[in-house]
């Protein structure tokens, strides 16, 4: 990991920094490349501008591990009336939420009536709902959750890190039950006794799981296969292992973050593959406009252009 890299990351964890980071005028500016706002109202004007170029939404309000219970509440009641906004207006917009953010580290049985109080409207209006994937800390009680809720509500989906050494086996579990699978690189630091260290091997497993999950697509059990990445050639590399699976090219569905790869998601929606954009909103910005710069350090010559510019 480069030396950019895990300083971002580690500002992103920092209490300090995530109090007074998003109070610097110059980082509010450079963050708005990836978020049109802090509303859920800027998050429902770039779905409609997205959905004229055949492209629909994933939502995420931002925040996670809350520390109050209050907030958690708060969070999915929030979630909850955006749900029904997004029914009664028949828009196509997919929520996707962190359980740290529903009380998780507080409480884990109060965090899943949360996360059941979302899952049930999301059921009730047609929805489908994601939970994130965070620190290695909780993937074993955010799967353990995810099998709950599905065994009550069918569409229902789970983001899957490829930087993990025990995806394989996660993703073999999630597709004999049905349950989606958004699959990602990875975005937080972890050491290398859990997570490929070099990213050459990150893209490989990523192409391996990719490969396993568009088999589970045969099973025809609700299983919904993800791949959420803005990396051209990975992408290049799925598809072309779907054709020749005999798989059509709707099959490959395609996840990106709002204001990264717009090019490229335009040329798969052309070419016939579904194309969702993740579209975050919300004060809590800080740790996860970190990781975007993390991804790719060039991004924080954008910060720094950002306080000259006028
Ligand atoms: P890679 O990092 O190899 O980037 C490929 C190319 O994409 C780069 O060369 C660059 O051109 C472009 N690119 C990538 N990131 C960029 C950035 N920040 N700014 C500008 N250009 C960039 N992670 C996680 O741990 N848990 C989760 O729940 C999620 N959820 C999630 C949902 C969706 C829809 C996406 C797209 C991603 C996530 N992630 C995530 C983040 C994910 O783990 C990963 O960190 C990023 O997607 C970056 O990795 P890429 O796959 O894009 O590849």
């Amino acid at each position: 990991m480069s030396m950019m890299r895990s300083v971002l990351l580690a500002m992103s964890e920092n209490r300090w920094m995530r109090e007074r980071g998003p109070r610097l005028w110059f980082v509010r500016r450079a963050a708005r490349a990836f978020m049109p706002g802090e509303e859920f109202a800027d998050m429902l004007r770039a779905a409609g501008e997205l959905r004229p170029l055949g492209i629909d939404t994933v939502f995420t309000r931002l925040g996670e591990n809350v520390t109050d219970e209050s907030e958690a509440s708060s969070v999915a009641r929030h979630y909850v009336d955006v749900l029904d906004a997004i029914g009664s207006a028949g828009i196509h917009c997919e929520p996707s939420i962190k359980l740290t953010q529903l009380g998780l580290d507080l409480d884990k049985e109060q965090g899943y009536a949360h996360l059941r109080a979302l899952a049930e409207r999301a059921h009730a209006t047609g929805n489908y709902l994601w939970i994130d994937m965070e620190q290695t800390s909780c993937v074993d009680v955010t799967l353990e959750l995810t099998k709950r809720l599905k065994a009550e509500f069918p569409r229902v989906g789970v983001c899957l890190q490829a930087y993990l050494y025990r995806t394989m086996d996660d993703l073999k579990a999630l597709v004999d039950q049905g349950i989606g699978v958004r699959l990602v690189k990875g975005a937080y630091k972890e050491p290398p006794t859990l997570a490929y260290p070099k990213k050459a091997d990150v893209d490989e497993n990523f192409f391996n799981l990719a490969a396993a999950m568009l088999e589970g697509l045969g099973r025809k059990n609700g299983f919904r296969p993800v791949f959420g990445t803005h990396d051209v050639h990975l992408i290049t590399r799925i598809r072309a292992h779907a054709e020749r699976a005999g798989l059509a090219a709707r099959d490959v569905e395609v996840h990106m973050l709002y204001g990264i790869q717009r090019g490229e998601q335009l040329r798969l929606v052309k070419d016939g593959a579904i194309v969702r954009v993740l579209v975050a909103y919300g004060s809590f910005w800080f740790p996860w406009y970190m990781r975007r710069l993390a991804e790719r350090p060039a991004n924080v010559w954008f910060v720094v252009k950002s306080m000259f510019a006028g």
